[in-house]
This record gives C-alpha cells, sequence and structure tokens, in this order.
C-alpha cells in the first residue's frame, strides 16, 4: 500500500487501544530477567562453545605476524580465527571499518583474531596468549588538530545557503559568534552487543541484539559472501542499541567465523570495554555559530558550521541538520565538513545530527536573547516559521513549536525566571531555570507485516520489526486490536526474525510510525481478505467487539476466520509527501538547576516539556521515551565524555565506572506533556517518532539553567564542575 495522499478518517481514529496509556506487554518479561536475550538462548543451540575477541594493540599500522601456538596449546581450546586462516571475507557497504583487522589495522581495539573454547573462562584465558606485533604508524586522533582544512563531506554537496549571510550579519546590529564543542559520546546500552552463530551446513543463523533485521541479513551476506537466503537473524528482544546496534559488528561476524572453524555454535559478548573502542561511537564537534538580528529581536541572518572526524570513506555527524529548518532568517548558511581521524568508527548515536546541533544552537539562541535583552521563549517565538526556511514554498507538515514554547512556559512557572544569573540562592546553591526548543526530523521507512486471525479469534502479528525498549510490541498490538476490534489480550506479536516479513526496524525515530502504518497495511489486506471470504461489501464492514458486520448482518470474527484462519500481508510505502513537506517533531524543554557556590556541583532539580509529535500512539510508552531522552540529556550536559588518549589513538575510559551516565540521583521528577495532534501527512497513523525528539535540546536546557544560576557561560560540553569555579 502506498501513502501519498494526506490521511482520511480511518479506523485508527476511533483510538478505543490506540492512544490508551498501555502496559508494555514485554515488562513483566524484562523485570523478572525473563526475556530471552541473544547471549541466553541455550535452548538453540545446546552444544555451543564460547569465542572471545582479540582487539587490536594499536590504533594504526599492520600486523607483521600472529603466533596463536600458544593459545591453541591452552585447555579447552577448539581453534583460533585470524585473517590468515578466515578465508575470503567482503565488506559490507555499510561498514566503515571492516570487522576483522588484517594485515591494516584501522583501529585501536578493531578485532584482531577470536578465540573459541569450551568455557568463557578458557576463551578469555587463551585469547591473552595471541600474541601479535604489529607495526605502528602514526594516526590523527584530535579533532581540533585536523579540524583547519577539513572539507565539506561528500564532495562539497553539505552545504546549504540561501540568500546572503556575510552581507546580512556584517550589517547586524545584534549579533553573536560562538564556538561550542561536543565530545565523543559512547551508546553504553545496557545489553551488549552478542551473538550466538550456528551453522546447518551452508546455512548461518545468528541469534543477536540488533535493530535492523533486514540490513543485518545484507550485512552479513556482504561480508560472508554467501547469498541473504542462506542467513536467518533473531532479535526479539534488545537491551537498549542507541544507533549501536543498526549494523551489525564483530560480535556477529567474529562469532560467525569461530562457529565455522569450530563446527559448533558459537557465543561472542564485547565486553563493556569493546562497547567503545571496538564499535561505533557519536564523534565529537565543534560548532561555530553566527546569529544576526534587528533590535526587535528578529533574525537576518544565522550560519552554522560544523565538524567532526571518521576513518576514511566514513561519514559527518550531521549537526547543522535543525538549524536549516528550525528558525525563520532570510540569509543563512550551514557547512558540514569531515575531517579523517583514525580514532574507532563514528557513527549514528541516538538522534544523530540534532541531539550536538542543538546542544549549540540552543545556547547560542539564549546567548543570543541575553544580548538582545529579550525572553529566550519570546525570542524564540518571534522568529518561529511554518515553512522551510531554506525553500519557503515548502511548508511543514504540522507545526506547533510556539504552543510547546507557550504551555511549557506557564506549566513550568518560566515567569519566576530572573533574567539575570546569579541572583537567586538557596544555601549554599545559586538555582536557576533555562530553556531550550526540542526538534528532531520525522523520516519514514517502508515496513511490511504479515497478521493473522485463527479460529479461535487470536490474532497474530509478524513482522522483522525490533523492540530496542521502546514499546514496539505493545504499539503493534494496539495498531492490530484497532483495526480488527479485538481487545488487546486478543493479539500476540511476533517480532524480530528475518522470517517474517521486512519492517522499518528501529532507528533514526521512524520505528513507531513506520512500523504500525506497516501493521495498519497488513491489517487492511486482511479486512478485505475477511470482508470478500463473507460476501460483504468491503466498503461498509466494520470490526468490532470481535464481530465483523455488514449492513444488518454480522459474523464473529473467529468464525470469520474459520478452521484454517485467515491471514494478510502487505507493506506500507511512501511517495513524496516527505518532500512536499518538511516533516519533524517540536517541543519545549524547561530545566531548574543549582550550582553549588563552593563545589561547583551542578544538580538538575527540575526538567519539564511539552512535545508535539503527532498522534501518540501509548501515551505511556512514548512518556517513557521521552524522558528516556530527557535523562540522556543530563547526560550530555553534564557527564558523558569518552576521552582521546591522543599518543595511542583510544578511548580511554571505556567503562561504565569511568564513562559516566546518569543515575538516579541525577535525575529529578521529570514532566511530559505531549499535544493532542495528529499528523496526516505522515501515514494513517497520523503518528511520528518521539525516540529521539527527547534528547534534542535537553543539555542546552540543562546548560541554560546552569548560567542562569551562576552566570558562568559554558560553551565546551560536558559541563563540569572545574569549568564553572
Ligand atoms: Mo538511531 S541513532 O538512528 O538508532
Amino acid at each position: 500500500m502506498k501513502f501519498d495522499t494526506p490521511a482520511g478518517r480511518n479506523p485508527i481514529d476511533q483510538q478505543k487501544v490506540i492512544g490508551k496509556p498501555t502496559d508494555r506487554i514485554d515488562g513483566p518479561l524484562k523485570v523478572t530477567g525473563t526475556a530471552p536475550y541473544a547471549f541466553e538462548r541455550n535452548d538453540v543451540a545446546p552444544n555451543h562453545a564460547y569465542g572471545v575477541i582479540v582487539g587490536a594493540g594499536v590504533a594504526k599500522g599492520r600486523i607483521k605476524r600472529i603466533d596463536a601456538a600458544d593459545a591453541l596449546r591452552a585447555p579447552g581450546v577448539l581453534s583460533v580465527v585470524t585473517y590468515e586462516n578466515a578465508g575470503k571475507l567482503g565488506k559490507a557497504k555499510a561498514h566503515t571499518a571492516t570487522m576483522l583487522a588484517g594485515p591494516e589495522v584501522e583501529h585501536y581495539d578493531q578485532a584482531v583474531a577470536i578465540v573459541v573454547a569450551e568455557t568463557f573462562e578458557q576463551a578469555r584465558d587463551a585469547a591473552k596468549r595471541v600474541r601479535v606485533d604489529y607495526a605502528r604508524t602514526k594516526g590523527k586522533y584530535e579533532l581540533k588538530a585536523v579540524k583547519d582544512g577539513a572539507p565539506i563531506a561528500k564532495g562539497d554537496k553539505m552545504k546549504t545557503a540561501r540568500g546572503d549571510f556575510a552581507g546580512a550579519f556584517a550589517s547586524a546590529p545584534v549579533k553573536l559568534d560562538a564556538t561550542y564543542t561536543t565530545p565523543d559520546q559512547s551508546h553504553m546500552m545496557m545489553e551488549p552487543h552478542a551473538t550466538i552463530a550456528a551453522w546447518n551446513g551452508d546455512e548461518l543463523t545468528l541469534w543477536t541484539s540488533n535493530q535492523m533485521i533486514a540490513w543485518a541479513v545484507r550485512d552479513m551476506s556482504e561480508t560472508l559472501l554467501i547469498p541473504k537466503e542462506k542467513i536467518r537473524v533473531v532479535s526479539p528482544y534488545v537491551g537498549g542499541g542507541f544507533g549501536g546496534k543498526l549494523w551489525v559488528r564483530s560480535d556477529a561476524v567474529m562469532a560467525a567465523l569461530a562457529a565455522k572453524a569450530a563446527g559448533r555454535p558459537v557465543k561472542v559478548a564485547l565486553a563493556r570495554p569493546q562497547l567503545m573502542n571496538n564499535t561505533t561511537h557519536r564523534p565529537a564537534t565543534i560548532q561555530r555559530i553566527r546569529i544576526g538580528a534587528d533590535k526587535a529581536g528578529k533574525i537576518t541572518a544565522i550560519a552554522h558550521q560544523t565538524w567532526s572526524g571518521d576513518l576514511p570513506g566514513g561519514g559527518p555527524e550531521t549537526a547543522a541538520n535543525q538549524t536549516q529548518l528550525l528558525y525563520a532568517g532570510d540569509n543563512r548558511l550551514t557547512e558540514t565538513h569531515l575531517a579523517v581521524l583514525d580514532l574507532p568508527e563514528a557513527n549514528a548515536m541516538r538522534a544523530p545530527g540534532e541531539a550536538p546541533g542543538m546542544m549549540a544552537l540552543e545556547v547560542a539562541m539564549d546567548e543570543m536573547a541575553e544580548k538582545l535583552g529579550m525572553d529566550p521563549v519570546r525570542f524564540r517565538i518571534v522568529n518561529d516559521t511554518l515553512v522551510d526556511p531554506e525553500k519557503p514554498e515548502r511548508k511543514f507538515s504540522d507545526r506547533n513549536l510556539v504552543r510547546c514554547l507557550e504551555e511549557g512556559a506557564q506549566k513550568f512557572g518560566w515567569d519566576r525566571r530572573n533574567p539575570k544569573p546569579g541572583q537567586v540562592r538557596d544555601g549554599d546553591w545559586l538555582v536557576g531555570l533555562g530553556m531550550a526548543a526540542a526538534f528532531r526530523n520525522n523520516m519514514n521507512m517502508k515496513s511490511g507485516a504479515r497478521v493473522g486471525v485463527d479460529r479461535k479469534g487470536m490474532v497474530t502479528v509478524a513482522t522483522d520489526m525490533t523492540d530496542i525498549g521502546t514499546g514496539s510490541y505493545t504499539i503493534i498490538a494496539q495498531t492490530a486490536a484497532e483495526m480488527l476490534g479485538v481487545p488487546l489480550d486478543k493479539v500476540v506479536v511476533l517480532l524480530g526474525d528475518s522470517r517474517f516479513p521486512v519492517s522499518a526496524g528501529s532507528g533514526g525515530q521512524w520505528g513507531g510510525n513506520s512500523s504500525t502504518a506497516g501493521v495498519y497495511a497488513a491489517c487492511v489486506d486482511l479486512r478485505r481478505r475477511i470482508a470478500q471470504k463473507l460476501g460483504f461489501n468491503s466498503d461498509d464492514v466494520t470490526f468490532a467487539d470481535g464481530k465483523v458486520s455488514s449492513g444488518n448482518r454480522a459474523v464473529d470474527l473467529a468464525k470469520a476466520a474459520g478452521d484454517e484462519g485467515i491471514s494478510g500481508e502487505d507493506s506500507m510505502e511512501y511517495g513524496t509527501l516527505e518532500k512536499d513537506y518538511a516533516q519533524a517533531t517540536f517541543g519545549a524543554h524547561f530545566v531548574e538547576a543549582a550550582v553549588n557556590v563552593y563545589t561547583g556541583e551542578i544538580r538538575v532539580r527540575r526538567m519539564s516539556g511539552v512535545y508535539d509529535a503527532g498522534r501518540i500512539l501509548n501515551p505511556k510508552s512514548a512518556r517513557s521515551q521521552v524522558i528516556g531522552g530527557m535523562t540522556m540529556g543530563i547526560g550530555a550536559a553534564l557527564m558523558e565524555d569518552a576521552v582521546v588518549d591522543p599518543r595511542f589513538g583510544y578511548f580511554v575510559n571505556h567503562d561504565l565506572a569511568e564513562y559516566h551516565v546518569p543515575v538516579h540521583l541525577d535525575v529529578p521528577h521529570q514532566e511530559v506533556v505531549f499535544l493532542d495532534t495528529l499528523d496526516d501527512k505522515t501515514s494513517p497513523m497520523k503518528a511520528k517518532g518521539v525516540g529521539e525528539l527527547g534528547l534534542c535540546g535537553a543539555a542546552a536546557a540543562v546548560a541554560n539553567a546552569v548560567y542562569n544560576a551562576c552566570g558562568v557561560r559554558i560553551r565546551d560540553y560536558p559541563l563540569t564542575l572545574d569549568k564553572v569555579l
């Protein structure tokens, strides 16, 4: 089914099940430790051995010699796989770094070997006995050292301009020219990358932890040089991904190679330090922002230039994305530069682009408001736009930023803020209020599903969609229940298996709207088939209360399914509505922060926001997504920082003791309000993504509150106490 005209009224609009704050179906499994994660699938591979990956000890260079003799003699060892005996491998187009080094080493901790043994302890012990000699070459590891001269990414394509920025900025009566930096960040999801690989002849099955099942099949096929049809990927439960599991990594590739070599299924989990140096990270950025405005606060010129680095052939952090769309202004410029660095692969982390981009832009907006002597909420309202400011003929599909700002300010008590920093004291603490807009693009992805009804009236949905902690199981069940007129407990949802129809997967906050739209399409097909089978006119057939009705006839859904059951299958594809309209999600964050007068310690005391993301399919799981994003925003503002050792080119603080993320004590009560909007240009669900929105702008709101509290403007994240004092 193709979605190419705005959605009219449809069964989802009934909102009997959709839109209700429903508990997550997988919640009890997850909190009781009974959801089977990839590494725990002992049922599927009882005879499995363990693999431990040996990572490169240099960041750049060449392997001169690998000596595995000692490791092979160690107790319990079954095999050691390196580039010398792995056979011919390809490289997936989606991978920047190769998953097995040799003879070249592209980054520190890149896999150079996997040791397979009977037990995990034996494999780990033997891994330490693999000796690798390297010829080390000099690499580049610091963004600030390579920034100058770094070209605009994609052969100059990542540049946008309109009007005459330079002229308008030069003549603006009020202006700001400031540079901000954000550090490298690591996903640090709870469940590390983990895989069990098993071969049956030439067929490979991977029980793994992955966000995008069809991409995983494709990338394994391109790496192992075997047909996609020979690969099955299973990933029904994922303990967090944040973009780090968008693509298969070394755990999956090395487990497959190890299982082949050992002639047994092999289990591999990356150790916590490997998450940071063996997989991917969000790259550090340097961002220069210039804003010029007239005395009334209207932006006349705005420019955002951003720099990040990646391995050769990699991509940039698209931190100027939001600046292309968020505020009005006739004269504009954005440039996204990319430098070559020899750090581990830079890649997507939750809201790639907007997350670090908003950390800079929304502090710049706060600085401009202060220069103008304007309230920061007011400054944003004055510069709102209902059209794409780079292409004014293109409207937003739906945009309610002003409502978010006004309602958020009112709910938070923004009028109590003293615009002069450093004025409010509570004992040993200086207290301040700050705010920022929230903005994240909305993307829609083709997504398919199969939906069946059996003779007992049970509905089963199957799709290769993943639930990475987001609530996919639940919103998909709600969608099928709404479409087929049955209660939620009559729906079974099966996810995360490449044998099911290909879905949108989980990424870029497209999963919620796109995967449910795919289920909608499959339900439309199923409803048509049922109507046809009953001889009903499909135009006036209704599905409600477990019955299929048309005119004065009504048949139980179970009866309609018959002894053999009935099923439908389809996918939702998208036309040009995404190009014709700018589709995005919006919000306003408000934060109260306190800074200790003596120690500089920063505490977030209150955090709330109002968000506009179209129809909210499940207010409970959507709220969890947003508070998760806000929490990540506290981490980005105050603690997350993957520290580069500039001599050896690796992230030093590679565990959760040293790479800090917020804990409960760091997170205050958070309030989330959703606007009751519908966006009929996104899909028949009229929903948009919400999984990344809560992060975008949150860190800037914290930074702005810290400034209001103590009067110290910090432009280099994270805001640690040494920068306040
Ligand atoms: Mo998201 S960073 O696209 O999983």
